[in-house]
């Protein structure tokens, strides 16, 4: 038997340590929130998405009474980017999450379904997604999708 250990690195940042295109992919992602469309969760999350020649597109989570029909605000931004430049690699994702009218204080973490969607696009361009989560108190950076999904199903994976 052999164990193995998979790490995920996360570096922790105060917002104000962050470069200046980060700051402004994060705020980007804090704008969206007010645009949510949360009447059921009233968690209210904004996504940005900047890509390889520098356009950013920005969205939220949009929810349906058929609770399932409704999406997160990650997968919306990633569609969307990638359906206006199918050729075009993604570079960095910002997400940020507001509820009871205060932005969350630990870093929005995103969810499963998400961080596949989010994988697809790092694979299908074979370029790393910097992911930025962020936090009042602090803000995480992971260098890539890939570690945000351990042991993942992907393309390769139907070839095996
Ligand atoms: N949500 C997101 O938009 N992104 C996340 O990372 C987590 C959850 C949305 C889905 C739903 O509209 C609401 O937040 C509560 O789960």
């Amino acid at each position: 038997m052999i164990k193995k250990t998979i790490e995920t690195n996360v570096s922790i940042y105060n917002f104000e340590e962050l470069d200046e295109s980060q700051k402004r992919l994060i705020n980007k992602a804090k704008e969206q929130v007010n645009k949510a469309y949360a009447p059921y969760s009233e968690f209210h999350v904004g996504a940005a998405v900047e890509l390889e020649n520098g356009e950013i597109f920005a969205a939220s989570n949009q929810e349906n009474s058929a609770y399932p029909s409704g999406l997160c605000a990650e997968r919306v931004a990633m569609f969307f980017a990638n359906a206006q430049y199918p050729d075009i690699p993604v570079r960095m994702l910002a997400i940020a999450a507001l509820t009871s009218g205060s932005f969350l204080a630990e870093p929005i973490t995103p969810c499963g379904s998400c961080r596949q969607v989010l994988l697809e696009t790092e694979m299908r361009f074979e370029k790393n997604i910097k992911v930025l989560l962020y936090g009042t108190n602090h803000v995480f950076e992971i260098d890539n999708v890939k570690q945000l999904l351990t042991l993942c199903f992907e393309k390769n994976s139907l070839n095996r």
